[in-house]
C-alpha cells in the first residue's frame, strides 16, 4: 500500500502539473490571430458604445469600418473563433422565419393613460395616501412613442429581446435586436446581476424615418404613418440585415429581476446606463408636485428639439420597495402613470375634398386645406382614411376644421365647427366613381371575402352578379356594376397589369420598362436577374425582386388563372406603320370612360403621334382629353388653367389624314 502510493506520487503531482499548465495555457496564452479578433471585438464594443449611446464619436466612421471590415475578415478566416455576440454580427446575419412565442417572465403591463394635469394630482395623492404619510419619490420621464422591448441578460450577455405582445407573451425578435446598435450585446462594469430583464422602447428616429419614407415614396410603395409604426414593422421583418439597415434606436426605462443592484429605480437606471444601455439624460427625481409640474411643463415644448418622438411623460413612485407596497390593478401598475401631451391643434378652411387612386385601385379622400402653421410645418393637406371618416365629421365645403398632428406625420381633421358653417355650404359625399378612368366604384369587396366568394384577385373574374346580388347590403345595381368594372379591367394594358401584380419595387415606370422589354409575361417570368439588369434603369434590387416574384409558386398559379381569365399579358404590337408626328410633342392629360377607345389605346395612339401621356395636369399640359364621368377636381383645374377640353371625336379629327 505504501509502496503502491509512493509509486503513484509522482505519477499525480506530474498530472496535476499538466491541469495547471494547461489551465494557464488556456488563460495567458492566445494565439495572435485570436487575441487580434478579440482585442479588435472589444475595442469596437466601446466605439459602438461611445456612438450610439454616448453619441460622443472618437474615431471617424472610415477608420469604424475599417475595423469592422478588418474584423469580419479574421473572423470568416477562422470561424473557430465564432462568437455569436462579436459585433461584426450587427450587420444580421441568418434568416429568421416567423417569430417564436414566448411568454414572458413578468407580463408586460402597459400604464393607465392621462391628459389631464388634474388627474396627475389625484394619482400623487392617492399614492401619499396609500403609502400612508411616507416620504416617497416620483421619477419623471419622458415617455417614449415607439415599441416596447424586453431584454434578458444573463451572464452579461444579451440572452433573448421578446416583443410585448399582448402582455403575456410576444415574439422573440432577438436577432433582429441584436442588430441594434445602442443595444449593447456584452455588458461591462459592476455588480450586473447573473439574470436580468430590462424594457424599453425601440425607437426609429426622425431623420431615419423621414429618409425611409422618401426612399419607399420613390419606390411606391406604402409610406409609414408615423415612426412607431415604422419601428415596429422594421422589428417585425423575417430579414435581420434589412432592419440592421433600419437605423432603429433604443432607450431603457425599467429593470426587473431577483438581484437588481439598488433599491430604487432611477438608481437601477443610472447603474444600468455604467454598463452600456442607453438611458434617457432627460429623467428626474421629484420630490413634490411642483417639481412634476414643471418637469410636464418644461418637456411638452422642449420635446420637439429631440430627435425621437415622444408623446407624454411617464411618472413612477421611485422607491422598489414602495412600488411593490402599491402593487398593481388588474391592469396596470398603481405605482406608475403616463400623462399624455396635449396634441397641437389648429383651425383651418376646408377648400375642397380630393381623391387619390392607389395600386390596388383604393381610393382614399384627402382635404385641402387652407394652409396653416401646425407643430413647425406649414400644413395643406389632411388624411380623411375613408368614406365613413367623412361621414362621421359631417364635413361640408368651407367648414372650420381642427387639424392635429399628434404622432402621425400627415395631419387629420379631428373636429368640425359647426357655429362657424357658411350659409348653404355643400355637403361632402364620398364620390362614386374613379376619378382617374371613371368607372363606378364598389365598396366592400372585403365583403365578399369574408363572404368567401373570393380569396384572390383571380376569384373576381369567376363572380357572378346573379349570385353577387343575393349577398346581404348588395343590390342587382351594385352587383352589375362590380362584374362590368372587372369585366373592363380586361382591357387594361399589359404594363399596367405588371404594375397591378404588385412586384415589390416596380412601380409604374418600372413596369413599362418591363413590358417594353419583356413583350410577353412568359418571357417576363422566364428572365434572369441578369437579364432583367441588362434593361435600362433596372437595378439589382428590382431584378431580384421580380425573380423571387416568378420564383413563388402561387405567384406564378395566380397569373396563370388571371391569364385564363383574358387578362392583357403580352404588349400590344407596336405596328410602326402608323407613327406620325400629328400631335407635334403636345402634352395630353385622359380622363374619364370612353366609348370609341378604350383609355390606353388613345395613350397608344397619343405616343404614336407624336404627342405625350402626363399623370397630372399643371400649367404646361396641352390638352385635356375627357370621357365620361370626368373627376369634377380635374375638370375644375384644367377650367383653371384654361387648359383646352377635348372629347373624343375631336381627338380623333386631330389625328384625321393619318392612318388612325
Ligand atoms: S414604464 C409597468 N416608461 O408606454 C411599467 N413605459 O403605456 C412599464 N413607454 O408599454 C412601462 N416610455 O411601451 C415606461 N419611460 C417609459 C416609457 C414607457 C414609453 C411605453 C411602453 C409602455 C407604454 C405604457
Amino acid at each position: 500500500m505504501f509502496i503502491f502510493r509512493k509509486k503513484e506520487r509522482p505519477f499525480v503531482l506530474l498530472e496535476k502539473f499538466f491541469i495547471i499548465f494547461d489551465f494557464y495555457l488556456a488563460s495567458h496564452y492566445m494565439n495572435p490571430i485570436e487575441q487580434q479578433i478579440r482585442s479588435l471585438r472589444e475595442e469596437l464594443h466601446r466605439l459602438n458604445h461611445e456612438y450610439y449611446v454616448l453619441s460622443q464619436p472618437s474615431i471617424s466612421d472610415y477608420d469604424f469600418d475599417q475595423k469592422l471590415k478588418l474584423l469580419a475578415q479574421l473572423e470568416a478566416e477562422h470561424p473557430e473563433y465564432y462568437d455569436a455576440n462579436s459585433p461584426s454580427l450587427r450587420v444580421g446575419s441568418d434568416l429568421t422565419k416567423n417569430f417564436v412565442q414566448v411568454k414572458h417572465r413578468y407580463p408586460m403591463l402597459s400604464l393607465s393613460n392621462t391628459y389631464s394635469e388634474s388627474e396627475v394630482l389625484e394619482f400623487y395623492n392617492r399614492v401619499e395616501k396609500l403609502l400612508g404619510s411616507k416620504d416617497f419619490e416620483i421619477v419623471c420621464e419622458l415617455k417614449f412613442d415607439g415599441t416596447s422591448i424586453s431584454l434578458t441578460y444573463e451572464n452579461g450577455l444579451l440572452k433573448q429581446a421578446v416583443t410585448r405582445g399582448d402582455g403575456v407573451q410576444g415574439d422573440d425578435v432577438t436577432a433582429n435586436v441584436r442588430t441594434i446598435r445602442s443595444i449593447p450585446l456584452v455588458l461591462r462594469g459592476e455588480g450586473i446581476p447573473a439574470l436580468f430583464e430590462i424594457r424599453g422602447e425601440i425607437l426609429m428616429p426622425w431623420h431615419v424615418f423621414e429618409k425611409l419614407n422618401e426612399e419607399r415614396a420613390a419606390q411606391e410603395e406604402q409610406l409609414f404613418a408615423n415612426p412607431r409604426n415604422a419601428a415596429s414593422g422594421t422589428l417585425k421583418l423575417q430579414d435581420p440585415k434589412v432592419v440592421s439597415s433600419r437605423g432603429l434606436d433604443s432607450y431603457l426605462y425599467y429593470m426587473m429581476g431577483e438581484n437588481l443592484p439598488c433599491g430604487e429605480h432611477y438608481a437601477n437606471l443610472e447603474k444600468a446606463r455604467t454598463w452600456g444601455f442607453k438611458v434617457s439624460d432627460a429623467m428626474k427625481v421629484c420630490r413634490s408636485l411642483d417639481d412634476v409640474f414643471a418637469y410636464l411643463n418644461y418637456w411638452d415644448v422642449e420635446r420637439k428639439n429631440l430627435p425621437v418622438a415622444t408623446d407624454g411623460v411617464v411618472l413612477k413612485v421611485n422607491s422598489l420597495e414602495q412600488q411593490e407596497e402599491l402593487g398593481y390593478t388588474s391592469k396596470f401598475p398603481r405605482w406608475a402613470i403616463a400623462y399624455k401631451f396635449q396634441a397641437e391643434k389648429e383651425w383651418t378652411k376646408l377648400k375642397e375634398v380630393t381623391y387619390q387612386v392607389g395600386r390596388t385601385g383604393a381610393i382614399t379622400p384627402v382635404a385641402n386645406l387652407e394652409p396653416v402653421q401646425l407643430s413647425g410645418s406649414v400644413v395643406k393637406r389632411a388624411s380623411l382614411y375613408n368614406a365613413d371618416a367623412i361621414e362621421a365629421l359631417d364635413l361640408h365645403i368651407g367648414d372650420t376644421v381642427g387639424v392635429e398632428k399628434g404622432g402621425e406625420i400627415i395631419p387629420k381633421i379631428t373636429e368640425v365647427k359647426l357655429e362657424a358653417r357658411p350659409a348653404g355650404a355643400e355637403k361632402v359625399f364620398f364620390i362614386q366613381t374613379c376619378p382617374e378612368c371613371g368607372t363606378t366604384l364598389v365598396r366592400d369587396v372585403e365583403h365578399l371575402y369574408k363572404a368567401g366568394f373570393v380569396k384572390d384577385i383571380a376569384d373576381l373574374y369567376e363572380l357572378k352578379w346573379q349570385e353577387v346580388m343575393r349577398l346581404e347590403r348588395w343590390g342587382e345595381k351594385s352587383a352589375r356594376n362590380l362584374t362590368d368594372s372587372i369585366e373592363k379591367s380586361k382591357t387594361v394594358a399589359y404594363e399596367r397589369v405588371i404594375y397591378a401584380l404588385g412586384i415589390r419595387y416596380v412601380g409604374e415606370t418600372v413596369a413599362a420598362k418591363l413590358a417594353q422589354a419583356f413583350p410577353n409575361i412568359e418571357l417576363l417570368e422566364a428572365a434572369s436577374a441578369e437579364a432583367l439588369t441588362r434593361v435600362d434603369e433596372i437595378g439589382e434590387r428590382i431584378a431580384q425582386s421580380v425573380v423571387s416574384f416568378f420564383a413563388n409558386e402561387e405567384n406564378r398559379r395566380l397569373v396563370e388563372r388571371l391569364k385564363l381569365a383574358g387578362l392583357q399579358f403580352a404588349a400590344v404590337e407596336a405596328d410602326t406603320s402608323l407613327q406620325t408626328n400629328a400631335l407635334g410633342g403636345k402634352s395630353f392629360i385622359i380622363s374619364g370612360v370612353f366609348s370609341l377607345h378604350s383609355r390606353d389605346e388613345y395613350k397608344v395612339m397619343i405616343e404614336q403621334n407624336g404627342g405625350k401621356n402626363v399623370s397630372s395636369i399643371s400649367a404646361k399640359t396641352d390638352f385635356v382629353l375627357a370621357g365620361e364621368n370626368m373627376g369634377p377636381a380635374k375638370l375644375e383645374k384644367a377650367a383653371k388653367l384654361g387648359i383646352p377640353i377635348i372629347n373624343e371625336v375631336r381627338f380623333l379629327e386631330m389625328l384625321e389624314g393619318n392612318a388612325l
